[in-house]
């Protein structure tokens, strides 16, 4: 999709042009009109990726993640907004004038030339010279693990080696960003694991910006430098994935990004910045918050913050009471579902490390605590 040629990146690390994002939304609006009903795909998308960043657009199916990856590469335009590349609009610039490319699901490599051949295939159609080729390809190929692989055929490969043929044959561009609209999504569990990891080093090595959309957390917890969270064409939140982890911004995100629990209380006491909820009987919450007596407040607790134990765990700890609904053994760890005397369903993970049978069995009444830092407030309860 490129056609300008340009130095290699990151050769100059320390120029004043680095301090531009690789790649800026702001207020972008994608509407489409399809069978007289207009829907609206992206709703006013801000975001600001730097150079050299692993960007993630995560959300569930139709989010409109692929729909905002096209907008940054030119294979639409917005109905409102402006996209910029290394601070300048690209308004109206072609897909093949931008100094981005992007790599699909499908990843479509050519059956019948061989590895290097797909790779080489953009540098011939520029007329790049025979002996840069050779040696861009080849670098290309070393960094993506390919080498003594040059003369096969995509179908000679494995899913994985296949997919690092495409990762070669886009970034042997040299783009100054790259697009990857869910890459991962034809391999197996195993090998996607293995790509994440390769995916990274490989970012990191190359140092272009990349921008990943997937609707898989997991994925995007392990490969991000940041991630923006998508709910319905907005983003939800915006952050490291341990922020978005640790301190979801909404119900919506708590719920997305791995197992929360989630957790209301009625303020009791409140002063100096925190506040105390009770839940159910003998429930007492700690939040990092002042709330009014009386007001209703959410909050979650993930599965792994929690211990679980018969006897009622000591002062400075939040608690809950409950009762033990179901035990399930998983290897590492043994999840239990709770529900608590406050009406809430909640799971708890225990790592099997130190215990050598279950720590409590179904229908047991237990107590859930946790430390007040790992209550996070996302709201008050209508
Ligand atoms: N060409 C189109 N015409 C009409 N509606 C479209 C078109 N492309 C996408 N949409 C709609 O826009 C919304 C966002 O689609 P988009 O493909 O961006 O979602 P996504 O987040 O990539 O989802 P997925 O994870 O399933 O790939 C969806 O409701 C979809 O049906
Ligand atoms: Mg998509």
């Amino acid at each position: 999709m490129t056609e300008t040629q340009h130095a290699p990146l990151r050769d100059d690390p320390g120029r004043a042009e680095d301090a531009v994002p690789a790649i800026e939304l702001a207020g972008v609006r994608k509407e489409y009109h399809a069978y007289g009903e207009t829907v609206a795909a992206v709703q006013g998308v801000d975001l600001a990726i730097a150079q050299g960043e692993f960007f993630s657009l995560l959300g569930p199916s139709g989010c409109g993640k692929t729909t905002t990856m096209r907008m940054v590469a030119g294979f639409e335009e917005p109905t409102a907004g402006e996209v910029y590349l290394l601070g300048e609009s690209v308004t109206g610039v072609p897909a093949n004038r931008r100094d981005v490319n992007m790599v699909f699901q499908s990843y479509a490599l050519f059956p019948h030339m061989s590895v290097f051949e797909n790779v080489a295939f953009g540098l011939r159609r520029k007329r790049t010279p025979k002996a840069e080729i050779t040696e861009r390809v080849t670098e290309m190929l070393r960094i993506v693990d390919l080498t003594g692989r040059e003369r096969r055929r995509p179908s000679e490969l494995s899913g994985g080696q296949q997919q690092r043929v495409a990762l070669a044959r886009a970034l042997v561009n040299r783009p100054r960003a790259l697009l990857l609209d869910e890459p991962l999504g034809a391999l197996d569990l195993k090998l996607r694991q293995a790509m994440q990891v390769e995916l990274k080093r490989i970012q990191r090595e190359v140092g272009i910006t990349f921008v990943y959309v997937t609707h898989d957390q997991g994925e995007a917890l392990t490969m991000s430098d940041r991630i923006a969270v998508m709910n319905d064409g907005l983003v939800e939140q915006l952050g490291t994935p341990r922020e978005i982890y640790e301190r979801p911004a909404s119900k919506f995100v708590a719920g997305f990004i791995g197992t929360s629990n989630l957790l209301a209380g009625d303020a009791v006491e409140s002063g100096g910045g925190t506040s105390v909820l009770k839940h159910g009987d003998g429930g007492r919450i700690e939040v990092g918050r002042e709330f009014a007596t009386g007001d209703k407040v959410e909050l979650t607790v993930r599965p792994e913050k929690m211990q679980i134990t018969a006897d009622e765990p000591g002062d400075g700890l939040c608690r809950v009471h409950g009762k033990v609904s179901e035990v399930v053994y998983l290897g590492t760890s043994t999840n239990y579902n709770v529900t608590t005397d406050g009406g809430a369903d909640v799971v708890v993970f225990v790592q099997n490390a130190m215990n050598a049978e279950d720590v409590a069995r179904r229908g047991d009444t237990v107590w859930l605590s946790w430390e007040p830092q790992h209550s996070y407030v996302i709201g008050s309860a209508e």
